[in-house]
């Protein structure tokens, strides 16, 4: 059976099972979020005030040390060696010269690598972090172009890069697939996302569409995008005797830690992935080949290995996001109600990997239509094995369908933004789950009224000013939330009234470890400077992963579950002789440094008094998290409401961004400003992704021709306007804190929001990313 079967299978399981019918209609009551958090009352302190990351002084001084800044004694510098053709074998590597080179330690390849195990794959296990399933340099095979093959160890990374010059690769190279036409033309096979289905079905979408008034049937093309991290992947890796420390740039500790222990043979906690700062991440971040032979290369060696990537490396080992070639089809009556809605299409990914660029996500939970259909297919080419991407399958897919519905606004006559309120649903429209909290349309009536919509003309090409043609468009987003489980959270309080809150979570510069710091003080009744937070090292219990926008709500639930067992240990430390004596933990909260009674505060006591008189130095509590059940029992997600004004210049067709509102509904805003800057980010990302960026594959031969960043175009500072960012606050009930996610909401809908922007400033409509000027010429 395959790791996609496997996954599937146990997917079905559980929804299949008892808990998948049960959760759905057990009482609220019965459902973590079921009774709200203390903390989403209307003002409370710290929650939504604008906190500057606790982190900031470190990383502008330079001290924040991160991975490839780890120093260690005796450390020898790596450098990987990548192959040039796209599948076949090794058939001579002559290493000699190489090995010969000054301050050479050791060259391997796959002729004397020891024999190790292949990753468990992404998504066939919660542990499992591997890019895909491939073995690394356990043989002569070779499966994409940059697949590593030769590892140098030298004194000095320019001894080590020298020296890899001088290796000498001979292949036999085999029939490869390289090509996107090809790859359709030999199949393709259903998608599979994290063990789901990507297929949905409701009535004869197709039928409806056919008989329908006015119809939209179009094709949108996405292009592959890389990972382009400030920071490089980078490792530096320290074996103690059996036991192995990484020092990673990760946004997974925990199953990076798993999954390298079962490479190796090795239990779980001889592995320790350590990743207080990460320059970066956007899903990119995990476990790719570089780790694992840095860290067999280093047992060999029985020296510290330091092992950073190259721009370069960083396009040839770690995948991006694929290639997309969606349908989207909209059939409607004269007034605008969805009869029919249709998004299918295919996306490219290796046999060995497990995520197809799930496109029809956020159409899963836009709208209602009377017909759905909705289908990812895959097809298979010898490429490197594609990844995560911020809001993988939202991103690229809100292209589709927030493009398409632009197009049918425009044929029906109707203002865009009219035209997806009359379709907002009022119950998850493909699980008929009712939703947690949804305010789209407060977010699309604030937004327009700030962003000056009504002075729209709606004529495309209408608006010009010297040689800018000057034009609006707008595009909305869906986001899951999401809350994985496993989370946990160790809190030791002191006698002195200060708190250590321990998470296995992540910072990447989004403000994790301040927001945490926030909602910690909050719960314990304490101060900002009286709590310290742990996050990035595998060895503090709990399993999180900074990915699917869900980092803060599981770290969230993780502390609640904490901060309940902390409250009852000191109730039972508080004894008889306290204020507090005979109360359970329900009655009473936190404030002020300890605890009191909820409704009546003149019974209370510090948690200082609480532990002298227990004669305590420090109380620690550690707990799991409760199971997500709250996502199978609402719809849940972060939404947007994007809005863009381009000018588009009438001789050179080139696209400039003058303007940008991002207007969202995520539920409470914890800390204004990181998730300011979490929107503007992934606004700006989006604009990159309207605009600019494009892997080129070259298609005769699988190679990235532009694995740079002066020929892989980004935004830079002159392509970015001022972005505006207004959002609703208004709390979900059933999630920790009252939030939602708003790392991966901010992409969402801007590739369309500028599409759309600029069919209304030129009249030309593109339907192929990125929007460059020779499409509008
Ligand atoms: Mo993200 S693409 O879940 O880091």
């Amino acid at each position: 059976m395959s790791i996609a079967d496997t996954v599937k299978g146990a997917a079905q399981g559980v929804m299949q099972g008892a808990m998948g019918k049960l959760v759905p209609l057990a009482p609220d009551s019965w459902i973590p979020g079921g009774v709200p958090d203390p903390l989403i009352r209307q003002r409370h302190g710290l929650i939504g005030s604008s906190v500057s990351r606790l982190d900031g002084p470190l990383k502008v001084q330079g001290k924040a040390r991160f991975a490839a800044e780890v120093s260690l004694e005796h450390m020898v510098y790596a450098a990987l060696a990548y192959s040039t053709i796209p599948r076949g074998r090794i058939a001579t590597l002559d290493a000699s010269a190489a090995e010969a080179a000054p301050g050479v330690v050791l060259v391997m390849s796959h002729l004397n690598c020891p024999k190790m195990n292949q990753p468990a794959v992404f998504g066939s296990s919660p542990s499992a972090a591997g890019p895909s399933d491939l073995p690394i340099m356990q043989d002569d095979r070779i499966h994409w172009n940059g697949q590593p093959i030769a590892v140098v160890l030298a004194e000095t990374q320019e001894q080590a890069d020298h020296a890899l010059s001088l290796i000498v690769t001979t292949y036999e190279t085999e029939p490869s697939t390289t090509s996107y036409a090809k790859a359709k033309a030999a199949g393709s096979k259903p998608g599979l996302f994290m063990g789901q289905k990507l297929l949905n079905e409701i009535g004869d979408a197709e039928a409806t569409l056919a008989k329908a008034a006015h119809k939209v049937d179009n094709v949108y093309l996405t292009p592959r995008h890389n990972h382009n991290a400030i920071e490089l992947h980078a490792a530096t890796i320290l074996w103690q005797g059996d036991e192995l420390i990484i020092h990673d740039s990760t946004q997974m500790v925990t199953a990076e830690a798993a999954t390298i222990a079962d490479v190796f043979d090795l239990k779980a906690e001889q592995v320790r992935v350590i990743s207080p700062y990460v320059g970066g991440g956007f899903g990119g971040k995990g476990l790719w080949d570089h780790q694992i032979i840095a860290a067999a290369a280093a047992r060999v060696v029985q020296r510290p290995v330091r092992i950073a990537l190259s721009r370069e490396g960083v396009y040839r080992i770690v995948g991006g996001r694929t290639l997309t070639e969606q349908r989207v089809a909209i059939g409607a009556t004269a007034d605008g109600h969805f009869t029919s809605l249709i998004h299918t299409g295919t996306a490219a990914m290796t046999p060995h990997n497990n995520m197809p660029e799930p496109f029809i996500l956020g159409t899963r939970a836009g709208y209602a239509a009377d017909s759905v259909k909705l289908s990812v297919e895959t097809v298979t080419m010898n490429m490197l094995a594609n990844t995560f991407m911020r809001a993988p399958g939202e991103a690229v897919g809100t292209f589709g369908l927030e493009s398409a519905i632009d197009e049918l606004a425009v044929e029906l006559g109707m203002d865009p933004i009219e035209l997806r309120i009359r379709n907002e649903p009022d119950k998850d429209p493909i699980t008929g789950l009712p939703f947690s909290s949804r305010h789209i349309d407060e977010a699309w009536r604030t937004g327009a009224e700030r962003f000056g919509w009504d002075k729209r003309n709606a004529t495309p090409g209408a608006r010009r000013e010297g040689e800018w043609l000057v034009g609006l468009g707008c595009a909305t987003g869906t986001y899951p939330y999401y809350r994985m489980p496993g989370a946990a959270a160790r809190i030791t309080l002191t006698r002195e009234g200060k708190a250590l809150i321990e998470i296995a979570a992540h910072e990447m510069g989004m403000g994790t470890s301040t927001t945490t710091a926030m909602v910690a003080a909050e719960r314990l009744g304490l101060s900002m400077s009286d709590v310290e937070v742990r996050y990035g090292d595998s060895i503090i219990p709990g399993a999180i992963m900074a990915g699917g926008s869900q980092q803060t709500a599981a770290i969230g639930a993780a502390v609640i579950a904490a901060h309940h067992a902390l409250v009852a240990e000191l109730l039972k430390l508080a004894g008889n002789d306290s204020p507090l004596a005979g109360l359970s933990r329900d009655e009473v909260g936190t404030e002020q440094g300890g605890l009191s009674k909820l409704d009546d505060p003149t019974r209370r006591e510090s948690y200082a008094s609480i532990l002298v008189r227990a004669q305590r130095d420090s109380v620690t509590v550690a707990e799991q998290a409760s199971q997500p059940l709250e996502t199978m029992h609402w719809s849940m997600h972060s939404h947007s409401a994007i809005f863009v004004e381009v000018r588009v210049n009438a001789v050179t067709a080139e696209t400039r961004v003058s303007r940008v509102l991002g207007s969202f509904d995520c539920g409470r805003i914890l800390n204004a400003k990181t998730a300011r800057s979490q929107f503007r980010g992934g606004i700006i990302m989006g604009l990159g992704m309207a605009l600019m960026e494009d892997t080129q594959f070259d298609e005769r031969n699988g190679r990235i021709m532009n694995p740079s960043l002066s020929e892989y175009h980004v935004p830079v500072h002159m392509d970015v306007p001022e972005i505006d960012v207004i959002w609703t606050d208004i709390a979900d009930p059933h999630t920790p804190m009252g939030a939602h996610g708003v790392g991966e909401i901010g992409i969402t809908g801007v590739g369309a929001a500028v599409a759309n922007a600029i069919y209304n400033a030129t009249g030309k409509r593109v339907r192929d990313l990125p929007i460059t000027l020779d499409k509008l010429l």
